[in-house]
């Protein structure tokens, strides 16, 4: 969908449909609304005044402007109670506006983004409305080859203002939108991919060739260099597939020579079967999603190229299958890790704490100002928060309150379980260091506390996306199937930071 702002006034648009907003309490259009009213007879006023459009959220109706305007439909959606408002419902409104538009067969549309009186920064609400429409348009085709499943795209939207004053803003909001929305696409179309045409290598010439694209530095090491630096958990976990393990490896470096990093590590799984400690087969095929946390960021990183923030960036995905081959892991292994702590390997299916491990020692190599990790963990994070929210867990407030902004604004909401100290005795082990499970319960906290293990010293916020990285039900703008969840997080977060540069904090 090409994307573009025009100074101008929708009655005056020739556009095969004019979207604007209402909100329940106005008795009459307001904003562009009106404006479209004014021009079109009163039939937007007739439809309200008969009580045939109340302007409940999500809703919205069509109208033919027969000749009246040069645009040939209007659809008004629904905005809600206007206390209730916010960026994150016009997400959901741009995008179920946009849903309905592609479901009519229409491929063009003009949208205003005056709906009255604005609490919002108008160049948040550009921001919000065109990521809410490109990421509630969101499918993944490219295994669909049935004529009936080929269905029209929108091929252009146009967003109007008359006001000179604000298209600056508009326009930035615009362009900050599709840059973030593209790096969603390409985490949502990472993890959507099935793992026959997923596996580590693939994920890492993927990679490579977003890394070209963005003008990032890239490596991936194979087994070789990983056995050399002592890599020995993320080994062990692949040591049960055929494919060969990577530690993907990018960079970017749009801050100072010497500003240390913010280092993101992303679990990598392609494929977890649970290996040895198999897992049931029902749902097993949801796991290829356990790369998640690696598409996340490999995609966060391409974002801040994109958009050219002033700070380093390094995305580490150590990247395995988790299979029950004949040389795989078992119960009772013990592993030494990179840093040198051994691991009694319990349970084979907590596996994605051992890639961590290694992946977390190999981090604080680039002396990092911060470490942030997303991975699909632990079930009992689901258990915990269900499939919306982002369990965070980690040792440094001031990072942790930074996520959290990030989180408001993006509305990728993360809610903070603690790192209780008292349950470290349930990961001490008999014959190793310390082991790779705790007990059933509080295993979202045990997770996150063998990982800080790793983290050791340096500032580092752990986030736990088993519940919203995949996706069963719709969401107003997040389609069911791979969500691109810690993208939006993790680029505001590097958005924030990069114009707070000049703070010292981590
Ligand atoms: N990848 C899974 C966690 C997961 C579960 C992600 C459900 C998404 C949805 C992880 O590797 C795993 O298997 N964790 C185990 C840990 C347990 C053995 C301590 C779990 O949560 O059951
Ligand atoms: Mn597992
Ligand atoms: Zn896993």
């Amino acid at each position: 969908m090409n994307i573009t702002v025009k100074r101008g006034s929708l009655p005056d648009l020739d556009c095969e449909v004019l979207l604007v907003g209402h909100f329940e309490e106005n008795k009459a259009p307001e904003g562009a609304a009106r404006l479209l009213d004014e021009g079109c007879n009163g039939i937007i006023g007739e439809l309200i005044d008969r009580g045939d459009f109340e302007g409940k959220l999500y809703t919205s109706s069509v109208m033919y402007t027969r000749g009246s305007i040069a645009g040939k439909r209007i659809l008004i959606a629904g905005l809600g109670k206007k206390g209730e408002f916010d960026l994150e419902k016009l997400r959901g409104v741009f995008s179920k506006a946009a849903q309905k538009i592609r479901d009519l067969g229409i491929t063009q549309m003009a949208a205003s983004l005056d709906f009255g009186e604005m609490k919002f920064a108008i160049g948040d609400v550009a921001r919000a409305a065109v990521e809410g429409a490109l990421l509630g348009l969101y499918r993944f085709t490219p295994y669909k080859t049935l004529e009936e499943d080929k269905k029209g795209e929108i091929s252009e939207c146009i967003i109007v203002e008359n006001r000179p004053e604000l298209l600056e803003d508009i326009e930035k909001g615009a362009q900050t939108a599709q840059i973030i929305s593209r790096a969603v696409y390409c985490a949502r179309d990472l993890v959507s991919t099935p793992s026959n045409d997923m596996t580590p290598s693939i994920l890492a010439e993927r990679a490579a060739a977003i890394a070209t694209e963005a003008h990032l530095t890239f490596e991936a090491l194979g087994e070789a260099a990983m056995g050399k630096l002592g890599m020995n958990a993320l080994l062990g976990v692949a040591r049960g597939s055929a494919e060969e393990a990577r530690l993907i490896i990018l960079e970017y470096n749009g801050g100072k020579k010497d500003d240390p990093p913010v280092v993101l590590v992303g679990k990598g799984i392609t494929f977890d079967s649970g290996g040895i400690s198999i897992k049931p087969s029902d749902k097993m095929d949801e796991m290829k999603s356990d790369m998640a946390g690696g598409a996340a960021v490999i995609s966060a990183i391409k974002a801040a190229a994109d958009l050219k923030l002033p700070l380093n960036v390094v995305a580490i995905v150590p990247a395995t299958e988790n299979l029950p081959g004949g040389r795989a892991l078992k119960p009772g292994d013990v592993l030494k890790t990179m840093s040198g702590l051994t691991v009694e390997v319990k349970n084979t299916d907590a596996e994605g704490r051992l890639i961590l491990a290694d992946a977390l020692t190999f981090a604080k190599r680039y002396n990092p100002a911060a470490i942030v990790d997303i991975a699909t963990l632990t079930g009992a994070c689901v258990v915990a928060l269900g499939d919306y929210l982002v369990g965070m867990m980690g040792t440094d407030e001031e990072l942790k309150k930074r996520i959290s902004a990030a989180s408001d604004a993006t509305g990728e909401a993360v809610w903070e379980l603690p790192l209780w100290h008292e349950y470290d005795e349930l990961i001490k082990s008999d014959v190793a260091d310390i082991k790779n499970v705790g007990t059933r319960a509080g295993g979202t906290i045990t997770a996150a506390l063998f990982l800080k293990r790793f983290a050791d010293e340096c500032p580092w916020v752990h986030l736990d996306i088993a519940g919203p990285a995949l996706l069963s039900t719709d969401k107003p703008y997040i389609p069911k199937g791979a969500s691109g969840i810690g993208v939006r997080l993790l680029t505001q977060f590097l958005m924030d930071r990069s114009q707070a540069s000049h703070v010292s904090h981590p």
